[in-house]
């Protein structure tokens, strides 16, 4: 069985898709075959796919609350090890099915407050419909973090989301100019080759940073949300 993963936010431009992209660019690099679902219409991560062809991708494009579930088993059918679900930003049935059909539901967030109250609101309307998602564990994920300081701003947003006792992932994804560059490349960046420079290697060990937080709490079984 895949595991299915849903990557959700009721706020745009948070960094959902460079969040699914990565996850998916990254566990196709460990080998991994990975289904990538693209339920957002304006088709990003299908669109990054389509220019970097990442190997041991598949994405299925167009996803609405009609084929979710008939396309997941079709990417399970074929052998798919995980399965990545870019949603778009916004509620709706697409939501609702993918979130039934998840191991893991991460909603990225920035610190703002508005977003991070958006993201609360997701993680509290999951855990009130616990009978229709049955199985999904929830990881907020904070994106777009300065890799070099702590803002009064962050420092705020990670106390709103102790005093909820909201589950939060310990990494972070850090702002940088690579996760932009992605959007034209359709590749993750790399380190390899004599020309890395010290961010090229602080990009590449986030992504793998938080891979490794998200492939443990899958396998976590002590932890049921
Ligand atoms: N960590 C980051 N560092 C630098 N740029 C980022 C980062 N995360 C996202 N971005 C940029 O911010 C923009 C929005 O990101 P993204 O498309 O991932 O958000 P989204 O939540 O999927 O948006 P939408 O709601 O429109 O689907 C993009 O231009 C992306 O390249
Ligand atoms: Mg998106």
């Amino acid at each position: 069985m895949a595991r299915v993963i849903s990557v959700a936010g009721t706020k745009g431009g948070v960094g959902k898709s460079t969040t699914a992209y990565i996850l998916a660019g990254r566990l196709a690099e460990m080998g991994h075959q990975v289904g990538l679902l693209d339920a957002d219409p304006n088709h990003a991560v299908g669109d990054w796919h389509a220019v970097g062809e990442i190997k041991g991708i598949t994405v299925a494009s167009n996803i609405t609350e009609q084929n979710i579930g008939d396309e997941v088993a079709k990417l399970e059918d074929a052998g798919a090890d995980f399965i990545i679900i870019d949603l778009p930003g916004m509620r709706g049935m697409v939501q609702v099915f993918a979130f039934g059909l998840s191991d893991l539901i991460v909603i990225p967030t920035q610190t703002s407050r508005s977003d991070v109250e958006q993201a609360l609101g997701l993680v509290h309307m999951i855990e009130r419909n616990r009978k229709t998602i049955q199985n999904a564990k929830v990881r907020l994920l904070f994106t777009r973090i300065s890799p070099s300081y702590t803002t009064g701003v962050d420092t705020h947003a990670y106390a709103q989301i102790a005093e909820h006792g909201a589950p939060v992932m310990t990494t972070k994804l850090y702002e940088r100019k690579h996760f932009k560059e992605m959007t034209y490349t359709g590749l993750l960046p790399s380190a390899s080759g004599g020309r890395a420079t010290r961010s090229d290697r602080e990009a590449v060990a986030n992504i793998g940073e938080i891979v490794t937080e998200i492939l443990s709490v899958l396998e976590d079984n002590t932890v049921s949300s």
